[in-house]
């Protein structure tokens, strides 16, 4: 192994792609148009429950233009999937309101548009249920919450605990529906030759696409080819292949030609997955210098008829705090709703949400800085596994934010501070995120040229991958980056795992230093000079990565909000965020930089705007656009900054890094709400912190709120 000097990891690199996707030549999913190619608009369910008696087609394919309009009645057969999202079109039964049952080929999106709105869709509807409720009668424990962790734990006797604590918080927090919105949405062009299937996809994951739609048409993974070189947003949304890429495949298959189907922004509030709204009690027993003795978090989440989801809401809580006594538990209802999917720290945003509120309104209880009430709570190791962290930055975070934000001398009492008659305050929370890592493949090569290649099946979804692969390749090959040229985004590529779970630069980026290794060691071998027709090297992590020793590791951040609030509106501005950060070696400071803010921007959408509301009547979400989904704009988002402390830990990966695509979301809420809290005497336990939900409250509990 060659040990070097990385003056490239850790550099403010511009992206290596950023001048061709300023000048608009990187191409996206949807800008792939092969010759013969058709345009498919899928058809959407319009109950929520029952069973597709006839699609009538007769008035669609006679339009000038219909290649075909396919329904289960006509649809190839496909072999059964693992996640039954992707049996597209392979019942009559509906599972969810927007579930696709239909799709109409045709030479024109207009025409497809236009023969999709005449198709005859009937129904055999049946009573449905889609209200999430903490009592529902269905609620049950899953086997396993995502990605794979037991559904409760317990240490100790939390409830003895509790009922004997000196000062007990017991709160139920609640979290609604979200729904990812990339800038880009889903897109599929697929392309049959024969029993090869080419896929054109905005995805997160070129191999995972390839590995799951193969057996699907009962084709092995060789023969299938994803591409996507550049992808606009995912958050987990394109983090596993959902019905649209199968839907596209399937059309294309039944047509004989290629297809384009590009999912519209209304149709992503219903077949691209969405954050499981979550109800959620806590419970805090402390004794009365705020030292934790117990910790309880309940949590209540839904899935669909046809997919189990479990989102892991309370895992954080597991490793946050010392005390002696505690429990985590999961529940889970099976409702007729669309499924849910992972958004951006699936679990750890809404989890947090809850317990960094409760920990607030503890701090409030104990009289004791809410700063303080963390660093006192502080566990040696984790608290319920006993090992030891890889390295834990939370009081390093919370001490160097209170630096930076100005908070020495923070009065807590709430409803005090006004300017310009609005009501001021502050707020702290915390925000963690794991540390993962999967195998992964590849190949680097030096050419005749002297210039190198690296190749692996990564995905840039927007977050800077190519170019922290880039410096990290030209460290370990001693070389500049503009001699190294990575290919990514196409699962003909060595494989590798998704860009998901903040585990990107950690998992390519260990294949990548393990190739390139490889390739330096044999080109030192041989003296330096590469042979006239280059030489290759590969590397796959799976031993490497399964042999890691057993540690906790684990992200940390700080994140601290100001805001103010309109008392007379209930109208609530964020005036400062800060979010101060523990992620290991910080591989590029600027690609960095824009992935810890634009999380917290995430975040700062969840406190106050995004809320997918369900309709009972219909069975379905109401709001399907952004005049109605409401996310953050610029007017919204004022002074955001993000830092990070040094950190060193040996104990994760060769580049010694922290995910950190996800930890920027988590706490951004409860740091908001706890603000919030301390501007005017008001706790808003449910998101988003929205102007009724003040101004309700106002009305009997808070003293400082005018009275009108
Ligand atoms: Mo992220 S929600 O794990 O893609």
């Amino acid at each position: 192994m060659t040990t070097t000097a990385r003056p490239y990891v850790g550099s403010a690199l511009d992206r290596v792609e950023g001048l061709e996707k300023v000048t608009g030549r990187a191409g996206y999913a949807f800008e792939h148009s092969p010759d013969e190619l058709l345009y498919a608009v899928p058809v959407q369910a319009v109950v929520a429950r029952g069973e597709i008696r006839v699609v009538g087609v007769d008035a669609a394919v006679v339009l000038p233009g219909v290649i075909a309009a396919i329904w289960y009645g006509n649809a190839p057969r496909l072999a059964p999937a693992e996640n039954a999202e992707l049996d597209v079109l392979q019942s009559r039964r509906v599972a969810y309101r927007g579930q696709y049952v239909a799709v109409v080929v045709a030479e024109t999106p207009e025409g497809a548009g236009e023969a999709a709105r005449l198709l005859r869709v009937e129904y055999d509807a049946e009573p449905h249920d889609v209200e999430l409720r903490a009592d529902h009668p269905d609620m049950y424990r899953p086997d396993r919450v995502n990605p794979n962790y037991p559904p409760d734990t317990e240490r100790g006797d939390p409830d003895a605990a509790l009922a004997e604590a000196r000062i007990v918080v017991d709160e139920t927090y609640t979290t609604p529906a979200e729904h990812n919105n990339p800038m880009e949405p889903h897109a599929t062009v697929a392309l049959w030759d024969g029993d090869g299937l080419t896929l054109y996809d905005s995805t997160q994951g070129a191999s995972a696409v390839r590995d799951t739609v193969a057996p699907l048409f009962g084709l092995p993974p060789g023969n299938v080819r994803v591409i996507s070189p550049h992808v606009g947003g995912g958050f987990g949304s394109k983090g596993a292949p959902l019905s649209p890429v199968v839907l596209a495949a399937l059309a294309a298959k039944h047509v004989g030609r290629p297809v384009k189907l590009a999912v519209t922004r209304q149709q992503m509030f219903a077949v691209t997955g969405y954050r499981t709204p979550t109800i959620q009690r806590v419970r805090l027993g402390a004794d009365i210098d705020g030292r934790l003795t117990a910790i309880v978090h309940d949590a209540f989440e839904q899935s669909s008829r046809i997919r189990e989801f479990a989102e892991q809401t309370t895992t954080p809580t597991r490793m946050m705090y010392a005390a002696p006594h505690r429990r985590t538990t999961h529940r889970l209802v099976r409702l007729d709703v669309p499924t849910p999917a992972w958004m951006r720290a699936p679990g750890e945003a809404p989890g947090m949400f809850a317990l960094e509120s409760a920990m607030d309104e503890l701090a409030l209880a104990c009289g004791i800085d809410p700063i303080e009430l963390r660093i006192r709570n502080e566990p040696v190791t984790d608290p319920e596994s006993g090992l030891p962290f890889s390295s834990r930055g939370l009081v390093a975070c919370l001490r160097e934010g209170a630096r930076r934000f100005g908070w020495a001398g923070r009065d807590p009492a709430p409803g005090i501070r006004r300017r310009d008659g609005l009501l001021l305050g502050t707020g702290v929370a915390a925000s963690t995120y794991p540390v993962y890592r999967r195998p992964s493949r590849a190949t680097a090569r030096c050419e005749p040229d002297g210039t190198f290649t690296v190749r692996i099946a990564a995905a840039d979804i927007g977050t800077g991958a190519r170019t922290v692969l880039t410096q990290i390749a030209a460290d370990t090959l001693r070389t500049s980056p503009d001699r190294v040229r990575v290919e990514i985004g196409d699962s003909a590529l060595p494989t590798a795992s998704l860009a998901g779970g903040s585990m990107g630069t950690a998992s390519w980026g260990t294949a990548v230093v393990r190739a390139c290794e490889a390739l330096a060691d044999e080109l030192d071998r041989r003296g330096g000079d590469p042979p006239a027709d280059g030489l290759e090297a590969d590397a796959d992590t799976t031993e490497e990565i399964d042999a890691q020793p057993l540690f906790a590791r684990h992200a940390f951040g700080a994140q601290f909000a100001e805001v103010a609030v309109d008392p007379g509106s209930g109208e609530t501005r964020v005036l400062r965020l800060l979010g101060v950060f523990a992620a290991g070696r910080i591989v590029n400071p600027k690609t960095a930089r824009s992935q810890f803010i634009g999380g917290m921007t995430m975040g700062l959408s969840t406190a106050l705007l995004e809320e997918s509301v369900m309709d009972r009547e219909f069975g379905d979400y109401l709001n399907h656009d952004f005049a109605q989904y409401h996310i953050a704009t610029c007017a919204d988002v004022r002074d955001v900054e993000a830092a990070w402390i040094e950190e060193d830990d040996p104990h994760l990966n060769p580049m010694g890094s922290k995910g950190i695509g996800e930890i920027g979301i988590v706490g951004t809420a409860a740091a908001i709400a706890n603000a919030v809290h301390h501007a005017t005497g008001i706790r808003v336990r449910d998101l988003p912190i929205r102007l009724d939900r003040l101004l309700r409250q106002s009305r009997n509990s808070a003293p400082s709120w005018p009275r009108r």
